[in-house]
This record gives structure tokens, C-alpha cells and sequence, in this order.
């Protein structure tokens, strides 16, 4: 047997995985290495929030990658990532024959939605130096095995996990491995080919486009029509003054924020 072209460094218990992997980055870790854990007693998402990561519920892992692109090209990595893990899910699902629920949206730049309930959420950090890129940390989040009780008020109404469409238990061990090798062979693929072709894949599975939306930029809210991706990944939005290209943000259809 081939051996597996990643590391994968298992915890019970941690703080969190992209703090773990940052440091094993730091250390000079080679890319490819994983942290995974079964529970973070601080998951954290995207503007600080909290990500809830009970035990045995989900995949919580975190790869470092180091890939020869222009800073301006690390967006790409954050589109490629949730491109597979929607591609992931939705083999799983149309698997066990739940065709109608296969349905499976991404909400730019990388949250990952089934039914229009959250399902993954990715958390990608940068080191850089002199403009250049020294690594990444790829934090993904996949709600797996939840019952809907598993999930806090708080979000009860807005996630979803894969156990709740399917009606399946699954093995996290197996899943992990399945999906890093397939993300492996999809991301390599796309820096071979220089992203060539995920922009008009990305937005052919984009939540909105073509829609009005409000972006949050958390200093300021904008808004207009998303009107699709430029070539670096980044989000055009038609306003009243003109096209506007965003480079991070939170976004809602209009009437919904
Ligand atoms: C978001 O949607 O805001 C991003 C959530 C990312 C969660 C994952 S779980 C594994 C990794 N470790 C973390 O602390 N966060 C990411």
C-alpha cells in the first residue's frame, strides 16, 4: 500500500487545531502535516466566534500547507478547500440515496451549506514575510455525527450535520483519511493547473449570485448585486457607484440580515 501523502497528529483534547498547527508551522513542520482532534475546548471561526466542537461529533482538523502562490492566490486555496468539501458531502449523501438533500451550497468565501444550514465551516491563517507566503493553515470544521440536540440553541435552527441527512453514524477516523486523500489529489490538481477553471466551478454552486446581498466589511456595510468572482477568488458586487471588488466579508441575501 502506498503510504498516505499527509501526517496526521491525533488529540483527544485540545484547544484548538489551527492554534496547535500554527505552532507545528512554526517549528518547521513539512506541509501536509494534520492536527485533528475528537473534541476543542476552543474552536474558534472566522471574526472570533466561537466554533462548537464536542467530542466524536465532527471532523476538527487543521492542515499545514506550504504552496509556492502569490499572496493575492491565497484566497484560491480557501475556494478549492470548500469546493471539495462540498464534493466530499455530497458523494456521502447521494450515497445512501438521499438525492433531494444532496443539495449543497457554498456561501462565499467558505462556508459550506446544505439545505441553507451550515455544515463546515474553514478557517484559513496566513504566515507571511516580505510579501511572500511562509505557510498556511487550512482549519476545516465538518458537523458529522450531530442529532440536532448536540448543537446549542444558538445555532440549532442555522447548522445541520451530515448524520442528520443521511441517518447515518459515521466512523471519523475513516472519513478524515477519505477526505484528506481526495483533497490532496483536488488541491495538487488545482495548483498544477494553476486554479484554472474554480472560479466559474466555484460560482456555479454560489449561494446568491445574481441576487442583492449586504456585505459586512465590520467597518462599514455595503450594498448591490453579486455579480460573481474575479480571477484572485474576490467577491464583485455591483453598487449604486459602481463595481466594488471585496476581498473578505460576511454576506446575506437583502431581507435576511
Ligand atoms: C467559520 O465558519 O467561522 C470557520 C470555522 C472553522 C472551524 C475549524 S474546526 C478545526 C479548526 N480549528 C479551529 O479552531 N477552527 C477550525
Amino acid at each position: 500500500m502506498t503510504p498516505a501523502p499527509y501526517k496526521i497528529h491525533k488529540f483527544d483534547v485540545i484547544d484548538s487545531t489551527n492554534t496547535r498547527a500554527r505552532r507545528m508551522a512554526l517549528e518547521s513542520a513539512p506541509e501536509w502535516t494534520v492536527v485533528a482532534a475528537r473534541a476543542q475546548q476552543q474552536g474558534r471561526g472566522r471574526y472570533r466566534r466561537k466554533w462548537e466542537s464536542p467530542s466524536g461529533k465532527g471532523l476538527w482538523f487543521s492542515i499545514i500547507l506550504r504552496p509556492e502562490i502569490p499572496l493575492e492566490k491565497v484566497n484560491l486555496i480557501n475556494l478549492s478547500a470548500a469546493l471539495s468539501v462540498r464534493s466530499f458531502l455530497e458523494k456521502k449523501i447521494l450515497r445512501e440515496g438521499k438525492q433531494n438533500e444532496g443539495i449543497i451550497s457554498l456561501k462565499w468565501p467558505n462556508d459550506v451549506l446544505a439545505n441553507q444550514r451550515k455544515i463546515c465551516g474553514i478557517l484559513l491563517e496566513s504566515s507571511t514575510s516580505v510579501n511572500q507566503l511562509d505557510f498556511l493553515i487550512v482549519g476545516i470544521g465538518i458537523n458529522v455525527n450531530h442529532l440536532i440536540s448536540d448543537f446549542s440553541p444558538a445555532i440549532r435552527q442555522r447548522a445541520t450535520s451530515l448524520r442528520l441527512i443521511t441517518g447515518r453514524y459515521y466512523d471519523l477516523d475513516e472519513l478524515l483519511d477519505e477526505f484528506l486523500q481526495q483533497f490532496y489529489y483536488e488541491l495538487n490538481g488545482s495548483l498544477n493547473r494553476n486554479f484554472e477553471g474554480i472560479i466559474p466551478e466555484y460560482e456555479a454552486c454560489m449561494l446568491y449570485k445574481g441576487e442583492m446581498i449586504t456585505i459586512d466589511l465590520h467597518h462599514q456595510i455595503i450594498k448591490g448585486k453579486l455579480a460573481g468572482l474575479d480571477s484572485n477568488g474576490f467577491l464583485r458586487v455591483k453598487t449604486q457607484t459602481g463595481e466594488r471588488l471585496i476581498t473578505s466579508g460576511e454576506i446575506w441575501q437583502n431581507g435576511q440580515e
